[in-house]
């Protein structure tokens, strides 16, 4: 199949006005493979309905590049998160046919594991069951829970295999853009195999030195991935200017905050000859092409940062061997997340040394043919 015969309109949106309730919100289902698709909810007061189906194409890309067997969808819902049970609940309702259906919805920006137990409750939902496929033997937060860091763990696998790729043998100094699950999860990694985190960045500005210590940093930062400035460690450089993380001298650049992040107006500072996107959608389609000229390499979020959505797939399409104890079930999706990280790296760089282009689209339909 070639490029071309890629639908460029989702398989299916629908408007979510409320069941028994209000609320205001979108599902985009992308795309489907065999009637199954799946993505995480975001519920923020701005997100719109080009923005989930954006990130819905996104999730297509990431279930294609691995070579799962599951189509991509999205949901989004507009909200400031006040009065939450109630727009959980509600959401539970309307969403309940979709779900029950083969649409499994799971976690995104501004929704908590808890607020997905609200809605697959409401709607009588447990992805343990499904019609015409075998019974999850453990149930989905038993699964689930402990894979928080496999997005980390992906990014990180991007990043020491770009770094690897690009011959290179000393160890790099790294600015971490992001310190939520994400950003930690990689700064640790990253740490673990001898590189050096030289700054990381919040929602509250960049702290940078010749060599922070993430354990110390992750120590004073909440689960809102904000760091305590009351805390910090002595002879750290403070920075609130805006995007100061570009300012920071490193050779690898991690972002894993908000979309857009790396932007047409801000991509002329960039000073990393590497980066990695661990955040969805976290560099404009310019500024990835400016990076581009000027040297860089960048390796897309559809690569790095498959782990949530690849851990959750696993599941859902029964690929994950379940009998095996928890341990050893946590080190076999790892794997099997960083050995598809590794290969899709690997061949997009050697596409993108071939090519002046962006190598993403020849990858792509490589791994759609591999997957039909
Ligand atoms: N958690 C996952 O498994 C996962 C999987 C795939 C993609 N993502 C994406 O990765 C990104 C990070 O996810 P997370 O789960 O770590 O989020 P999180 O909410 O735990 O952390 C976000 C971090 O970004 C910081 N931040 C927010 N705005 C910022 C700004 N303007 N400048 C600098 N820092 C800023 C916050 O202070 C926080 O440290 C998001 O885009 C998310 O959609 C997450």
């Amino acid at each position: 199949m070639s490029d071309l015969d890629i639908p460029q309109d989702p398989a299916f949106a629908v408007h979510l006005n409320g069941s028994g309730g209000a609320i205001k919100g979108w599902v985009v289902v992308d795309s489907l493979y065999d009637g199954l698709a799946m993505g995480g909810t975001r519920m923020t007061t701005g997100v719109t309905e080009a923005e989930v189906a954006g990130l819905a194409r996104d999730m297509t890309h990431k279930f294609t590049l691995a070579g799962l067997r599951i189509g991509g969808a999205k949901a989004g819902i507009v909200s400031d998160g006040s009065d939450r049970e109630e727009t959980f609940k509600t959401f539970g309702r309307t969403v309940k046919p979709l779900l029950h259906g083969g649409i499994h919805l799971g976690i995104d920006m501004g929704v908590t594991p808890a607020d997905r137990a609200v809605f697959f409750q409401e709607a009588g939902y447990d992805p343990r069951f499904r019609l015409g496929a075998p019974d999850m033997p453990i149930d989905w937060r038993t699964y689930y829970e402990p894979l928080i860091d496999c997005t980390g763990h992906g990014v990180g696998v991007a990043a020491v295999t770009a770094l690897e790729e690009s011959g290179r043998t000393e160890s790099a100094r790294v600015v971490v853009q992001g310190f939520g699950a994400v950003g930690r999860a990689v700064a640790r990694f990253l740490e673990d195999r001898g590189h050096v985190i030289v700054g990381v960045a919040d929602v509250e500005g960049t702290i940078s030195a010749e060599r922070l210590p993430v354990a110390d940093l992750v120590a004073i930062t909440d689960e809102f991935g904000r760091i305590d400035r009351s805390r910090l460690p002595a002879e750290v450089r403070l920075d609130s200017g805006p995007d100061a993380w570009l300012d920071v001298d490193a050779d690898l650049l991690i972002l894993a905050a908000q979309k857009n992040a790396l932007n047409a107006e801000n991509v002329h500072r960039l000073r990393a000859y590497l980066v990695v996107e661990g955040g969805n959608l976290s560099s404009d389609a310019e500024a990835k092409e400016k990076a581009r000229a000027a040297g860089a390499t960048l390796v897309p979020g559809v690569i790095a940062n498959i782990g949530g959505a690849a851990s959750a797939a696993l599941a859902v399409t029964r690929t994950v061997p379940f009998e095996l104890a928890a341990e050893a079930r946590k080190a076999w999706v790892f794997d099997w997340v960083g050995d598809r990280v590794r290969r899709n790296t690997r061949d997009l760089l050697e596409i993108a040394a071939a090519s002046a282009g962006d190598p993403l689209p020849e990858l792509l339909a490589i791994r759609r043919e591999e997957r039909r």
